[in-house]
């Protein structure tokens, strides 16, 4: 099949179609194409099927969207992200977290009174259900947290019936508000539960960053101080991984809702997906690498072997799906390391020096260089994390809390959509073509 983009001929001016032709018999058929705010256009093949009768073929979704979107914008090639217009930069200097949650969730930033209701809100839906208490016990001491997460979450939905009916926009809007509010809380309290210490109730004098710190680190027996530069530090890890459009997570937790699940389940499948090393789990998988590499005399070694097709070591915490430039939210997160180590006097961490000197090498390397393998979010956010006291296992969940709003503002605006439907992929089935049953007795 051969294609073609061309603009309608006239009377239908303004649409643009993308002409496939079958180069076997000629045949051909037009689609439209659609375009967005920026960003490249799409080829509408929903009747794709129906007209040509064949099926596209696309595992990884590297070429196909599956929904549109008004919630995050990234140009990759750019190293741009923005949500809902406004760019990730000015988003982390100038806006809390909170502020960009509501940005996600309504599509604007809030009015000064719009974010103080927001923000008592979330404060006073930070509790959990007693009972939830109990479900953790349930739990050996050393379980992953993520574990503890993916059924924790779920759980909340055997919690709160009054907010499970989906096509009710205050029900809608509370259970967003509930998954935001206590998404610190249970992930302070699977940190808790894994040392042992008691869970920490939320304190409502608190901002959200310096609440779920005090929730982690803070212990009944004294006061707790916390430190500014590290809630602002959390609050700009929060922010940076709040949404980024359609990766494998946010596709889970669409999909789960596209079944019409409620938000609850929906998000406990996102915490899931977003577990892997290659997507939420690398942040913990960078530390775990460096501290295999151990030394900076080590690097060639390591860079050789993330080069060897044969050997399966990469580099974790380099490279991503969409941008093949600096991932803006690195640069970020880069200044925010170096401000976090300075302000704990450990500027000569033999962690982060092996960090700068691996990313150094990696980008002058031309394996790296040509592929466009920058590093990514998860190369700095280990950093900072483990500076600020978090065990490895503890950084997907920090990422899964603050995704939870990119999830949740998602799986909204799909509900919302006009005309909701299940979504249902195809395939290229390349099993056995229809044989005749044999009978046990007569198999080899
Ligand atoms: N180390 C060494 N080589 C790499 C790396 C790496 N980290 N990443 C990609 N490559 C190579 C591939 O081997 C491939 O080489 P080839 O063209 O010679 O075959 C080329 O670069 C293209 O890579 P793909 O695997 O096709 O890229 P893809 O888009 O499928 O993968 C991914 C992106 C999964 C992020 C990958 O770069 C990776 O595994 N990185 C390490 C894990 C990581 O940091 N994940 C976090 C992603 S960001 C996030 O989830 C927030």
């Amino acid at each position: 099949m051969t294609a073609d983009t061309k603009t309608a001929p006239a009377g239908d001016a303004a649409e643009k179609t993308f002409t496939f032709t079958n180069d076997q018999t000629g045949e051909s058929w037009q689609f439209p194409v659609v375009e967005g705010t920026v960003g490249p256009p799409t080829i509408d093949i929903r009747q794709l099927y129906q007209q040509t009768g064949h099926f596209t073929l696309d595992p990884a979704f590297t070429a196909t969207g599956s929904c549109k979107s008004r919630l995050t914008f990234i140009d990759g090639d750019e190293g741009i992200l923005m949500h809902r217009g406004y760019s990730i930069e000015d988003l982390t200097d100038k806006s809390s977290f909170l502020e960009v949650s509501y940005l996600l969730l309504y599509g604007d930033l809030p009015s000064k009174k719009q974010l103080d209701e927001f923000i008592r809100s979330i404060t006073y839906h930070t509790m959990v259900h007693e009972q939830i208490h109990y479900f953790f016990r349930g739990f050996r001491r050393d379980a992953h947290p993520m574990a503890i997460m993916c059924g924790v979450v779920g759980a909340l939905s055997a919690f709160y019936h009054d907010s499970l009916d989906i096509w009710d926009p205050q029900q809608r809007e509370i259970s967003a508000h509930r998954l935001l509010a206590k998404m610190p809380t249970l992930a302070a309290m699977a940190y808790k539960y894994s040392i042992g210490q008691p869970f920490m109730f939320p304190r409502n004098d608190l901002d959200y960053a310096e609440n779920f710190l005090y929730m982690c680190f803070g212990v009944p027996a004294e006061p707790f101080e916390v430190n500014p530069v590290h809630a602002r530090a959390m609050d700009k890890i929060f922010i940076l991984h709040a949404d980024h459009e359609q990766n494998a997570s946010t596709s889970t937790v669409r999909l789960a809702g596209s079944s019409q699940a409620n938000p609850f389940a929906c998000i406990a499948s996102g915490i899931a997906s977003l577990w892997g090393p290659a997507h939420g789990g690398a942040n913990q998988a960078v530390l775990e690498m460096l501290a295999e590499i151990g030394h900076k005399d080590n690097i060639p070694e390591f860079i050789e072997r993330a080069k060897d097709k044969d050997d399966p070591f990469r580099l974790m915490g380099f490279g991503h799906r969409v941008y093949k430039n600096y991932d803006p939210r690195a640069q970020v997160l880069r200044e925010s390391a170096h401000e976090v180590l300075h302000d704990l006097g450990i500027d000569n961490d033999p962690t982060l020096e092996l960090a700068m000197e691996l990313e150094k090498i990696a980008l002058e390397d031309p394996y790296f260089v040509d592929r466009k393998l920058f590093p990514n979010v998860d190369f700095y956010s280990g950093i900072i994390l483990k500076a600020l006291g978090f065990p490895d296992t503890m950084f997907t969940v920090l990422f899964a809390m603050a995704r939870t709003i990119g999830w949740i503002s998602q799986w909204k605006e799909m509900i919302e959509e006009p005309a909701l439907k299940i979504g249902r992929p195809r395939q290229l089935y390349t099993g056995p073509a229809a044989r005749p049953y044999v009978p046990i007795d007569e198999r080899k």
